[in-house]
C-alpha cells in the first residue's frame, strides 16, 4: 500500500483521535526507547504532557520485554504513550488507553480494535507502515511522536527540531544524503521556527567538536584514498591546501574554517573520490543555530550522538534533560560521551585486532562475547560494515552476551535493501525459529536468541538472506 493522499488523510484522522484521547487523560506513563531517536521522542512526549498539565512519568527501555508489558498493563496512569517502541508487540498488551507512536515494523497479528481474549484492547497505533510509508527513512519514532504533539497543539512546532535529531540519529538521511518523505515536512516546521538550518556540506561526523584531522580520517562512507584511516595523510592534505590545524593553540574544527577554506578542502576531497561516490560525501547537514557551539549540540548528528552516549550507558535521563533544555546536564553528558568514544574505539579495536570477523557465503559475522555492550554492538557493527576489512555487499551479524541470552545486531547497506533484503524480517523469523525474538528495520535490526543456537541461527539467517537477495 503506497503513501497516497488518502493514506495521509487517514493518518491525520488517527492523529487527531489520539490527540483527543491524550488531552482527555488525567495522567500518562511515557515509555520510550534508549537510543537517540527514542530519547528525542520521549522528550517530545514529555514536553507535550507537561504543556497540557497532565502529570507524567517517563521511563526508558532497551526493548519491549515481558516485564515492560506487565509494567504497561499494571501502570496506574490512565494513558500510556509508547514512543519509538511497541509496534512489534501490539497484540501482547492487555489494557486500554495505549497510544503508540513508533516506526518499527508492526506486529502482523494485531488488528485495529481487536478483542484480546476477554479484554477489549484498543490501541491508537500511529506508525508510517500503516499508511504505506517506510519507517526506515520516511519518518522515525520521534517524528511520529512529534506529529501527535502537533496534533495536540499546533504551537508545538518548536519541538520539530527534536524529530530532526531523532531522524538523523536513526540514519534516516543516509540513503539520499538528506531527509525525505514526512521527515522533510517536519524539517520545514523546524526551519520555519529558525530551530534548524539546512546546509549543503560534507557529510562527515563532528563538524562542531572533532579536530580537523580526526574529522577527515574517520570518513568511511565513501572511503577516501589517502584520507580515510590515515591521520598523517590528512595532515599532509590540509597542509597542502594551507589550512592551519590550530588557531591560538587550540585545535580547529570544521566549523571554525572560513567559507574559502571549506571550499578548498571540499574540492580537494571531491577530486579524491570516484565520481559516483560524490553524492555520499556531499549532502544536507542540519545545524541547530540556537544551541551553543562547541558543545556537540549545534549539529543534529552530534546532538544525536550525545543522546546515544547517555541512553546506551543507562543514563537516558540525562539525554532527556538535555532535550528539555537543561544545560546543567551537559557536563554529565560530556562524561558520557567520552566514555562512549572510549568504548566504541576499544570495541572496534577488539574485533579487528583479534580477527573476529568471519565470512560465509551470504553474510559476515563476529562474536564479541562480553567485550562489547549489547546497547552499542549495533553501532560498532554499522561502523565496521564500511571499513576495508568488511564486505560492503554482505550483511553483518554481531553477537554479544546479554543477561537474557545472546544479543544479535544486524546491519546492511541500503543497496542490499533496495535489492530486497529486509533484516527486520530476517531477525524476526530466524530468532523465532530458534526460540528467541527480534525485529527492527530493513537495514538495522536485532534479536535475542538462546546462546547455544548461534550456529543454527546463522544457518537460518543465511537461508533467508539468500532467498531475499541473491
Ligand atoms: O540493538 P540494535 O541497535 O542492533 O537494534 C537495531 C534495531 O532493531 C532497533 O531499531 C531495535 O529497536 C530493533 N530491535 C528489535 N528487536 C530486538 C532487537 C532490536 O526490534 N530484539
Ligand atoms: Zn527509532
Amino acid at each position: 500500500m503506497p503513501a497516497t493522499g488518502g493514506n495521509l488523510r487517514r493518518m491525520e484522522r488517527d492523529l487527531s483521535e489520539a490527540a483527543t484521547a491524550l488531552r482527555g487523560s488525567r495522567s500518562v506513563l511515557i515509555v520510550s526507547h534508549i537510543d537517540a531517536d527514542g530519547i528525542s521522542a520521549g522528550a517530545v512526549a514529555s514536553i507535550t504532557a507537561d504543556r497540557l498539565s497532565i502529570p507524567r512519568r517517563t521511563v526508558f527501555e532497551k526493548k519491549i520485554t515481558e516485564d515492560t508489558i506487565s509494567m504497561v498493563d499494571s501502570a496506574e496512569e490512565d494513558a500510556v504513550w509508547i514512543c519509538d517502541l511497541g509496534s512489534g508487540y501490539l497484540s501482547e498488551f492487555g489494557r486500554s488507553g495505549i497510544i503508540v507512536t513508533d516506526h518499527h515494523v508492526p506486529d502482523p497479528r494485531w488488528r485495529r480494535d481487536q478483542t484480546v481474549l476477554d479484554s477489549f484492547t484498543s490501541i491508537h497505533h500511529l506508525n508510517p507502515h500503516v499508511y504505506g510509508m517506510d519507517g526506515s527513512y520516511e519518518v522515525c519514532g520521534a517524528g511520529m511522536t512529534y506529529l501527535l504533539s502537533r496534533a495536540v497543539d499546533p504551537s508545538n512546532t518548536d519541538l520539530a527540531f527534536l524529530a530532526v535529531v531523532g531522524a538523523v540519529g536513526d540514519f534516516q538521511d543516509s540513503g539520499e544524503s538528506r531527509l525525505v518523505g514526512l521527515n522533510r515536512m517536519i524539517l520545514r516546521d523546524a526551519e520555519v521556527n529558525g530551530d534548524v538550518l539546512v546546509e549543503d556540506d560534507l557529510r562527515l561526523f563532528g563538524r562542531e567538536t572533532r579536530p580537523l584531522t580526526q574529522f577527515l580520517q574517520f570518513c568511511n562512507e565513501p572511503v577516501i584514498p589517502g584520507i580515510s584511516d590515515n591521520p598523517s595523510g590528512c595532515t599532509a592534505f590540509l597542509d597542502s591546501l594551507m589550512v592551519p590545524l590550530k588557531e591560538n593553540g587550540r585545535w580547529r574544527v570544521w566549523n571554525d574554517l572560513s567559507p574559502d577554506e571549506k571550499a578548498r578542502v571540499t574540492d580537494g576531497l571531491l577530486e579524491l573520490v570516484e565520481f559516483n561516490q560524490r553524492d555520499r560525501l556531499l549532502g544536507e547537514m542540519y545545524t541547530l543555530p540556537k544551541l551553543p557551539s562547541g558543545t556537540g549540540l549545534r549539529d543534529a548528528k552530534e546532538y544525536a550522538t550525545v543522546l546515544n552516549s547517555c541512553g546506551r550507558y543507562d543514563d537516558a535521563e540525562t539525554g532527556l534533560r538535555i532535550c528539555m533544555g537543561d544545560t546543567s546536564a551537559l557536563a554529565v553528558a560530556d562524561r558520557n560521551r567520552a566514555e562512549h568514544r572510549r568504548h566504541i574505539s576499544t570495541a572496534l579495536a577488539y574485533v579487528r585486532d583479534n580477527h573476529l570477523m568471519r565470512e560465509r557465503r551470504f553474510l559476515q559475522y563476529f562474536d564479541a562475547g562480553s567485550e562489547i555492550r549489547e546497547t552499542v554492538v549495533g553501532i560498532v557493527a554499522g561502523m565496521l560494515l564500511n571499513t576495508p576489512e568488511c564486505r560492503h555487499n554482505l550483511p553483518i551479524i554481531a553477537f554479544v552476551d546479554a543477561e537474557d541470552g545472546t544479543k544479535v545486531s544486524a546491519r546492511a547497506n541500503r543497496d542490499l535493501a533496495s535489492r530486497g533484503l529486509d533484516l527486520s524480517e530476517v531477525m524476526k523469523t530466524a530468532a523465532g525459529l530458534v526460540g528467541g525474538f527480534g525485529g527492527g528495520h530493513s537495514v538495522a535490526a536485532g534479536a535475542t536468541i538462546p546462546p547455544e543456537s548461534k550456529e543454527e541461527f546463522l544457518d537460518i539467517v543465511e537461508d533467508i538472506v539468500s532467498s531475499q537477495v541473491f
